[in-house]
C-alpha cells in the first residue's frame, strides 16, 4: 500500500511541535548531508529529535542529525531541519516530504534547501556552491511524484504549475549575499535519481545530455511540495564529488567524499544563508 499523508497527521506533527516550541518560524531550512552545521548555530533554540514528532520520517543516513531546530538566525525566525528522510530509506514520497507540508501548515513562508551533489557540468569542482536556477524531475516523470494520491486542498490544487520553481528574488539575494562575502556561487539545473547507488558512466553522460549540472537524491520532492502550498524556495547545492563520466576517470564516489567535502562546504554555504536571512 502507498502511504499517503493526510491532513490530520500533519495538524498531530504541528501540535507536537507547538508544544515544545513557540516561536512562529517564517523561513524553513533544509540541510543536506554533512551540511548540518548551521543548525548548531540557531539561537533561542528548541531542538526536537524526529522520533519524537507523530509521523516525521527518520534520518537513517550517516551525517544527518534527524533533528528539527526552531529559534532565530540573524533575528529570522527560523525552523531547520537538521538531517533529512530520502526516498531510498525506504518511505514514500509523501513520508519525504511530510516536512514541509508541517513546515507549511505552521505558516513557513520560505524554503531554503540544500544538499550535497554530484557535479555533473564540466566546469565544476567538488567543493564548488550551485544555486538551483531549476530543476529536471526525473523521478517524478517516472511516477514518484510525491503529490500522487489524494490530493491535499487545503494546501494547493491538484496540477500546480512548476514554472517558477525557485524563486527569482531569493534567488538574487543569495547571488548577492555570495557576491559580498566574495563567494564563487556556480549557477545551475539540479536533476534527482532515486538512489542509493551512484552512477555509471553512461547514466551520467545521459543525465549531462539531458542539461543538469548536479545530480543528487533529494530535493526535488521537496520543492514540488512546497510549490504545491505556495511556499518561496531558495535552493543551493555543494558539489561534493565530480560525477565519473567515462569508466576509470577518476576516483569511485562514496558517501564519505561526500561528508568530507561537506566539510568544506558548510562554511561558505552558512555565509550565504545568513546573508540571505538578514536580506529578508
Ligand atoms: N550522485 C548522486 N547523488 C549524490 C552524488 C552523486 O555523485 N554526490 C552527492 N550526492
Amino acid at each position: 500500500m502507498e502511504k499517503f499523508v493526510t491532513y490530520e497527521q500533519i495538524q498531530e506533527a504541528v501540535q507536537a511541535i507547538r508544544q515544545r516550541a513557540t516561536i512562529p518560524p517564517r523561513v524553513g531550512l533544509i540541510l543536506g548531508s554533512g551540511l548540518g552545521g548551521l543548525a548548531d548555530a540557531v539561537q533561542d533554540a528548541t531542538a526536537i529529535p524526529y522520533p519524537e514528532i507523530p509521523h516525521f520520517p527518520q534520518a537513517t543516513v550517516v551525517g544527518h542529525a534527524g533533528r528539527l531546530v526552531i529559534g532565530h538566525l540573524e533575528s529570522q525566525p527560523v525552523m531547520v531541519m537538521q538531517g533529512r528522510a530520502h526516498y531510498y530509506e525506504g518511505y514514500s514520497m509523501a513520508q519525504v516530504t511530510f516536512p514541509v507540508r508541517v513546515m507549511q501548515a505552521m505558516d513557513v513562508e520560505i524554503l531554503i534547501v540544500t544538499n550535497a551533489a554530484g557535479g555533473l557540468n564540466p566546469d565544476f569542482r567538488a567543493g564548488d556552491l550551485m544555486l538551483i536556477t531549476d530543476h529536471i524531475n526525473l523521478i517524478g516523470m517516472a511516477g514518484l511524484n510525491p503529490l500522487r494520491g489524494p490530493n491535499l486542498d487545503q494546501f494547493g490544487p491538484r496540477f500546480p504549475p512548476m514554472t517558477q520553481a525557485y524563486d527569482p528574488e531569493l534567488s538574487d539575494l543569495a547571488r548577492r549575499a555570495a557576491a559580498e562575502a566574495g563567494i564563487p556561487l556556480r549557477e545551475g539545473i539540479y536533476i534527482c535519481l532515486a538512489g542509493p547507488s551512484f552512477e555509471t558512466p553512461a547514466d551520467i553522460r545521459f543525465l549531462q545530455q539531458i542539461g543538469a549540472d548536479a545530480v543528487g537524491m533529494s530535493t526535488v520532492p521537496e520543492v514540488t511540495v512546497a510549490c504545491h502550498g505556495g511556499t518561496r524556495v531558495l535552493g543551493i547545492s555543494g558539489i561534493s564529488n565530480v560525477a565519473v563520466a567515462s569508466p576509470g576517470e577518476t576516483e569511485e564516489p562514496s558517501h564519505e567524499e561526500v561528508l568530507e567535502a561537506a566539510q568544506l562546504i558548510v562554511p561558505r554555504l552558512s555565509t550565504i544563508i545568513r546573508g540571505v536571512l538578514r536580506a529578508l
